[in-house]
């Protein structure tokens, strides 16, 4: 037993150590000194220059123009030129440059859908004189300093250096403002990438992702994200820079956590944060308050908003647009409008108060952001499995789980990685793939080869969410016709896995299921020609397909085929599929067949206007259509239904339905609440009899029989929004909302499908919302077979997983199973294949023969796929011995005499007996001065070999002594 333990031990010890070689070294911005100070000086020359050479329009068309300009998405030109080879300067393959140059590619269409701006009236001229006459070291073209480019709003160069010491990717920022009567923005910007460390990513297409978020981070750097830029954003109401004097009235300096810090409290941002948090009196959002110049004040601070783009770091596991960053760019004053519907969800320290963001993991309280050091666990977004560390150098010391290198659910490179024992991932029944999630679970395979991995409670599993984000569903690609699936009630509790009547172990309900649901994938992470937007793609101009992958530069309808625009009723959505329905964010238009874009102010709108509000952005509330920052008189905003709602009947005032601050007259202030002087308590407002309540005091709820209570009969629920019982859905017993029911009439046939009550009629156990007999999944055990349930399936299908019925494998009559066949269809043959019976037809011929030779001889090869030779009438991969594969007639071809292996016609690598390898002929006695070994290959004698040998078992040994401390 305890030498067992040993074993396993050592087994996490090499999953540690690779770790730490990837996943604590932290890519960074950081440390990018000489190109930081040069993008802090071209900020301090702007500003020099904008204060000795003001342009000052004069009072009337500053008046005439204000606000009176239409706004469109805003042209990013780019100049790729600086990105080829340079003489002097570091080597860069054209893979490389067609790397960057495709992630720039796509981070410049996100931000054209997600900047608006007024369209710059001339050509887009760079103006030598506001710097030290370079775009942040690069000396822009004489025609872009003379006439200019067309058609730009802003015009990026993109550079490159190499420097594998330094531990940043990218930088950049912008070189010159334009300023016309109704604007001031940067106009040019540069960016530079690393190439030592911005490699690129080959097939890993997770990794190209990261890289656009990176790009995408650097590009908002250009967009005014930037400590420096601060006295150079827009003043609108002076048509003037904003100053060194008003930037440092944004700016509270505060210690937090012992480290001395800088709040950016700008308009947008203090709002955001204040709400984010539920921190009403916080002065701020914090700024980095680590590292280098050039990370240090330009960031997000790490610890209270982890994983948003704008931190100082890239994170293995992916960053967040998120609407911090959208508050501000707006409040750089820059920009005329940023689409919030565009950005990510972010759950990190939400609505945790002032203790999370002051404290975070040096409070009393245990925050589950914060992990003891060296504790195993799933990552925040349950996207890993790690440890407990604090390596993160712009975490502030705190210990969160930073997950191992091996060990991201998502990166499927991960399900092959060598471990010790080779099949510890297959035995543990850890699925990589991006459909998987890091789960708590002690699951094993039914065939795994060990089952005693102690201490290993983590896995990565299969998942998929509920349409609705209520539930999840776990499935395992080792245990077959076997799933788990959470509900909101199930949150934290541990379900058994069985199988074959045999417990395999346990998972644990994750206890964030509405955290994980949002948290959508986009399918292949868009495959290199697009960013992923919740969950869908949005591809770059003359790609389409779910995951960008179909060349095509109009539309792509549901068969596939690409059409210059959508058919009549269905609408181009931002992968360019042709959809009946278009994403949050955007309506419906019919002239255009376009899924277009809502006005920024609205998170959903239905057209066909784009200023018809449906939902709203973060900071706002629905009222009447359109979403505003405060209500109306007489109105509070409420935060369950991001809406405006009514004040109760005696207020004159509210800030919720209980916190009145005025009464009408014949109504008396108690507690927050307006009281008529003509009821009695608890009733608020009442019938002309006075005990016949309208409303209640005391925060009681009304009744359906008029009376008041603190909770609600069955089939209603407490609805905050009136303080008023109200009516769960039709065949609802229970419910939390009018959407949300948890128990239904069963008593009357009514069915709990996902979180509405249908009426499904036996023996469907779900079925479709339109038809209570097309059933969708079957009761009593019974199989699904076209929306219809039968005990056994029919001729050509078997009794599947999940109870449905499954097809026969081709040419089979009757099956068991979809891998073999009980009896074979006309024309077909019964055929015993890999001990496995199946059915042939008289031209079956399997791989890996090409074509074969007679009929029903499948296996009886007359050629052979790539990659195969022929040996006899078999192809294999491998030619047998004294044999070599021969690529120009793909046969086997025999070895030169006396080779027991080799390459070609004249190169052996191994010989026949009493003959020893010498070059790559095999001679029966060695050279001069060397001898035959035993492996048969003439060498000198040496013993250097031996004594490295030595050495890494003394390190094995000192490894394990420091182990067993
Ligand atoms: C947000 O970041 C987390 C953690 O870094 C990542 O798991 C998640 O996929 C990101 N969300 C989106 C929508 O990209
Ligand atoms: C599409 O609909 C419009 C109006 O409903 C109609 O005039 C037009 O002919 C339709 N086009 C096609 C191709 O069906
Ligand atoms: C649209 O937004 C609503 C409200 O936030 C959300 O419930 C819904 O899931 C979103 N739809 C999609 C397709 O993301
Ligand atoms: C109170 O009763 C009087 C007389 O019946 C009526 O005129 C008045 O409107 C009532 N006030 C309220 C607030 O209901």
């Amino acid at each position: 037993m305890s030498s067992f333990k040993k074993i396993l031990f050592f087994n996490l010890l090499i999953i540690l150590l690779v770790s730490n070689n990837y996943v604590f070294a932290h890519q960074g911005h950081s440390c990018s000194h000489d190109y930081d100070d040069q993008i802090k000086k071209t900020q301090r020359m702007l500003n020099e220059y904008f204060k000795q050479n003001p342009i000052n329009y004069p009072e009337d068309e500053l008046d005439r123009n204000l606000g009176a300009q239409t706004i469109q998405p805003i042209r990013i030109t780019t100049d790729f030129t600086r990105l080829s080879y340079q003489s002097g300067g570091p080597a860069i393959t054209a893979d490389q440059i067609k790397y960057l140059t495709s992630v720039s590619t796509t981070v410049v269409n996100f931000v054209s859908n997600f900047i608006k701006v007024q369209p710059n009236p001339s050509n887009n001229v760079f103006d030598p004189s506001q710097t030290d006459g370079t775009c942040i070291t690069v000396t822009p073209s004489a025609s872009d300093k003379t006439t200019g480019i067309p058609n730009s709003d802003l015009h990026l160069y993109f550079i490159f250096n190499s420097d594998s010491k330094a531990g940043y990717l990218a930088n950049a920022g912008f070189c010159n403002l334009q300023q016309t009567a109704t604007y001031l923005r940067p106009n040019f910007g540069r960016v530079l990438f690393n190439i030592a460390n911005m490699k690129n990513s080959g097939t890993n297409l997770e990794q190209y992702q990261d890289d656009v978020m990176v790009t995408l981070h650097e590009v908002i750097h250009v967009l005014g994200f930037s400590y420096d830029a601060m006295q150079n954003w827009y003043n609108k109401a002076t048509n003037q820079l904003l100053g060194q004097t008003a930037a440092n009235q944004f700016i509270t300096s505060l210690k937090v956590r012992g480290i001395q810090t800088n709040l950016l409290g700008s308009p947008n941002v203090l709002a955001v944060a204040k709400k984010y948090y539920g921190c009403s009196t916080l002065q701020g959002m914090q700024l980095e308050n680590q590292g280098g110049s050039g990370s240090i004040n330009s960031h997000w601070e790490r610890t209270v908003i982890r994983s948003e783009i704008m931190t100082a770091s890239a994170l293995t596991e992916g960053l967040n647009l998120t609407f911090f960053t959208v508050a501000l760019l707006k409040d750089t004053g820059y920009w005329d409008d940023v689409n919030e519907s565009l950005t990510d969800p972010i759950y990190w320290g939400k609505g945790k108060g002032c203790d999370f963001f002051l404290n975070a993991c040096q409070s009393a309280s245990q925050y589950e952001e914060f992990v003891p050091a060296n504790q195993a666990a799933c990552s925040f977004w349950d996207d890993g499995q790690g440890v407990g560390s604090n390596s993160d150098p712009f975490g502030d010391g705190c210990n969160v789980v930073q997950i191992y290198s091996n060990r991201l659910c998502s990166d499927i490179a991960n399900q092959s990685y060598q471990n010790d024992p080779a099949s510890f991932n297959s035995d543990t029944s850890n699925d990589f793939s991006y459909n998987s999630k890091c789960f708590a679970s002690t699951v094993y395979s039914p065939n795994a080869a060990v089952t005693g991995y102690l201490n290993e409670n983590l896995r990565c599993h299969f998942y998929q969410c509920s349409p609705d984000k209520t539930s999840i569903t776990i499935t395992f690609s080792q245990i077959p016709n076997t799933q788990i699936v959470c509900g909101a009630s199930d949150q934290g509790n541990q379900k058994n896995v069985v199988y074959n009547s045999k417990t395999l172990g346990q998972v644990t309900c994750p206890s964030n299921i509405p955290r994980i649901c949002d948290d959508q994938q986009c399918a292949n992470f868009c495959t290199y020609n697009g960013i992923c937007i919740r969950g869908l793609c949005l591809c770059n101009s003359g790609f389409g397909g779910v995951d960008c992958s179909q060349k095509c530069s109009g539309f792509i309808q549901q068969d596939g085929s690409c059409v210059p625009s959508c058919p009549n009723g269905t609408y181009g959505n931002p992968d360019n599929v042709c959809r009946a329905t278009c994403p949050n964010g955007t309506y419906p238009d019919n002239n255009s067949s376009l899924c277009k874009q809502c006005d920024f102010s609205c998170s959903q709108c239905q057209g066909p206007s784009n200023t018809q509000c449906k939902a709203c952005q973060f900071l706002t509330y629905l009222n009447n259509g359109s979403c505003v920052t405060t209500c109306p008189n007489g109105q509070y905003a409420d935060e369950t239904s991001k809406s405006c709602q009514n004040c109760p009947d005696g207020c004159t005032g509210c800030t919720s339905y209980t916190a009145c601050t005025g009464c009408k007259s014949g109504y008396q202030q108690n507690s927050g609440q307006c009281i008529s002087t003509n009821c009695t308590s608890p009733c608020a407002t009442c019938t002309s009899t006075q005990t016949n309540c309208l409303s209640c005091t005391q925060n009681l709820y009304l009744q359906p029989t008029n009376t008041c209570n603190s909770s609600c009969p069955s089939g209603y629920f407490k609805n905050s929004q009136n303080m008023t019982c109200s009516a769960c859905s039709t065949g609802c017993k229970v419910c939390s909302d009018a959407n949300t029911c948890t128990q239904c009439d069963s008593s009357n046939g009514y069915r709990l499908q996902g979180s509405s009550c249908t009426l499904c009629v036996s023996p469907c156990a779900t079925c479709s919302l339109s038809n209570p007999n097309t059933c969708l999944s079957c009761e009593n055990s019974m199989y699904l077979f076209n929306n219809s349930c039968v005990a056994n399936c029919q001729t050509g299908y078997f009794n599947g997983p999940n109870y449905t019925c499954s097809q026969c494998i081709t040419g089979c009559d009757q099956c068991s199973n979809g891998n073999s066949c009980t009896t074979c269809s006309a024309n077909y043959q019964a055929y015993t294949y890999k001990n496995v019976q199946i059915c042939i037809n008289s031209s079956s011929c399997f791989s890996p023969c090409s074509t074969c030779s007679g009929t029903f001889q499948p296996t009886t090869c007359a050629s052979c796929n790539q990659g195969f030779y022929m040996q006899g009438t078999t192809c294999v991969a491998q030619c047998g011995s004294g044999f070599y594969g021969n690529q120009q007639n793909q046969k086997c071809t025999q070895c030169p005499t006396n080779c027991q292996a080799c390459s070609d016609s004249s190169t052996c690598t191994s010989c026949s007996n009493s003959y020893y390898l010498s070059q790559s002929s095999c001679v029966q006695t060695c050279p001069q001065g060397q001898t035959g070994d035993n492996n048969q290959i003439c060498v000198t004698i040496n013993t250097k070999s031996f004594a490295e040998r030595n050495y890494f078992a003394i390190l094995i040994l000192l490894l394990l002594i420091t182990l067993s401390f």
